[in-house]
């Protein structure tokens, strides 16, 4: 199955019968506005301050760190690009391990007080870099996402999953080698992790970071305990017990730094796992009922928001205002979580136009926001729409949808598109991403990830070759 591009689909009659071809409900404005009254040069009010404007940077991983888990040149550079960006939320930076056996690969960054100092100064580069750029910095809000990879930690070895997990899952025990109980967290093991998270924390205030992302979306550990429905004991089972881990590590950072403000990161919605089928499209992995989708509806494939509703609530008891919406994962149903045209080396091809990805997390996000107003939602999936993102997003916080819109892989290929976009420059058409999935290629095949189709300063690294011949090989 083949789908339109988008570069195609050149003006707004084009992309407006694109998505009503598809059956789509994706609002989008024909011109994008710029100046002090553009829907997406708000300020946003918030806590103490404002958030200057209506653009958010993502976490992106750059498995770039060092085995010890502090950053390097790349990661410096990285971060850097999200101050030049010109978005006025930075939520989260990128995944940080809170303790060895949870990182996601051995090069993720880990925040200890070995590496304290120098994760700090990733966001002084972001602040100096945003300084210089655009003149003020009391408008910009920095988090740091903190993790625990659960199921998906390889700490040790690229190659090597050492799993921790929160139960025994149907599909992805097999999916990812899982035999036996050997992995599973006990609740004392849980209790530590949590000390862990507020230690963390502590360190994440010290440094100046204003919020810490308490992660809980893509099947890392925190969103596995929103599915451990089966779980025994006080973490598993009601909805009160599978949010036990995230209010007690809120509590912990209540007592411990109450300066500091929480969001979460959340999955509202997922998935069966899927696998590639025929043709190498992707199919589900499982069939009849599926009870292990947070934000599901027992089918495998459909939604029920009963939950994410429960989960909000939840948020909003416990004083948390900032809720960044993500779905799925991208081990096991990337096309959920992240659209896009080409797969990544470990993914199938698209089972649906990314179009209809994009419209699903939007129209989710959408739904959540307007039960729960007073939350300030962050929205994720807009990369796809490319030339489209600036006329969804100012469409989609026009109408209130949305308060942010988040930014993932266009960053890495077009960090600036926020300020070009608020100060009404054409898009530069050489930068947009076209979901090309190489930066999701690159670590998958242990390769630090960037954009090599697009970023000149990845295109010259001797990675890209190695990474082509490794993409050669696999077709
Ligand atoms: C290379 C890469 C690294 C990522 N790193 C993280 C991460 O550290 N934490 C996280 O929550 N999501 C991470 N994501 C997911 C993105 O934040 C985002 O959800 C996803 O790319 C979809 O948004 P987009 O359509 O704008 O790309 C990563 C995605 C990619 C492609």
């Amino acid at each position: 199955m083949s789908y339109p591009r988008i570069s195609t689909l050149k003006t707004a009659a084009d992309f407006s019968r694109r998505l009503t071809e598809l059956g789509l409900t994706l609002p989008f404005d024909e011109v994008v506005e710029t100046g002090a009254q553009a829907p997406l040069a708000q300020a946003i009010p918030y806590g103490r301050g404002i958030i200057g404007n209506r653009f958010a940077i993502l976490p992106m991983e750059g498995w770039d760190g060092t085995t010890d888990g502090k950053p390097t040149d790349l990661t410096r550079r990285r971060w850097a690009n999200f101050g030049k960006s010109g978005a006025k939320l930075i939520w989260g930076g990128e995944a940080v391990a809170v303790r060895h056996d949870g990182r996601a690969n051995p090069n993720q960054l880990v925040l200890n007080a070995a590496n304290e100092s120098e994760i700090g100064e990733l966001r002084q580069i972001l602040l100096d870099q945003h300084r210089t750029q655009f003149g003020k910095v009391d408008d910009l809000l920095i988090g740091l996402q903190l993790t625990h990879s659960g199921r998906f930690a390889r700490p040790n070895d690229k190659k090597k999953l050492e799993p921790r997990i929160a139960y025994r899952h149907p599909l992805l025990d097999a999916k990812f080698g899982i035999k036996d109980d050997g992995p599973l967290l006990s609740d004392d093991d849980i209790a530590r992790l949590i000390d862990a998270f507020i230690e963390a924390a502590k360190r994440a205030a010290r440094l100046g970071f204003q919020f810490v992302d308490i992660k809980h979306c893509h099947g890392y550990l925190g969103h596995e305990f929103l599915s451990a429905v089966d779980r025994p004991g006080k973490y598993g089972g009601s909805i009160e017990n599978r949010t036990l881990f995230l209010r007690d590590i809120t509590a912990g950072i209540r007592t411990a730094v109450p300066q500091l403000d929480i969001g979460v990161r959340v999955s509202v919605f997922d998935y069966f796992p899927f696998q590639p089928g025929p043709e190498g499209t992707g199919v589900p992995a499982g069939n009849g009922v599926y009870r292990h989708a947070f934000g599901g509806d027992g089918t495998g494939l459909g939604i029920d928001l009963n939950e994410p509703f429960q989960f909000l609530k939840l948020l909003e008891e416990n004083g948390i205002e900032l809720v960044c919406t993500t779905a799925g994962s991208p081990y096991y149903n990337p096309h959920i979580q992240r659209p896009a045209l080409f797969p990544p080396s470990d993914g199938y091809q698209p089972p649906e136009d990314p179009l209809v990805g994009c419209a699903r997390q939007m129209n989710i996000t959408a739904q959540l926001k307007a039960r729960h107003p007073k939350l300030i939602f962050v929205g994720t999936g807009y990369s796809y729409l490319q030339e489209w993102l600036p006329h969804v997003g100012q469409r989609l916080v026009r109408d209130g949808a949305v308060d942010s819109v988040g930014l993932g892989r266009m960053v890495l290929s077009y960090p600036e598109l926020p300020a070009d976009t608020l100060a009404g420059r054409t898009l530069e058409r050489k930068k947009i991403c076209r979901t090309f999935s190489d930066c999701t290629t690159a670590p998958r095949n242990g390769i630090v990830s960037g954009c090599y189709p697009l970023d000149p300063f990845y295109k010259e690294r001797p990675e890209r070759i190695e990474l082509n011949a490794i993409k050669k090989g696999q077709e």
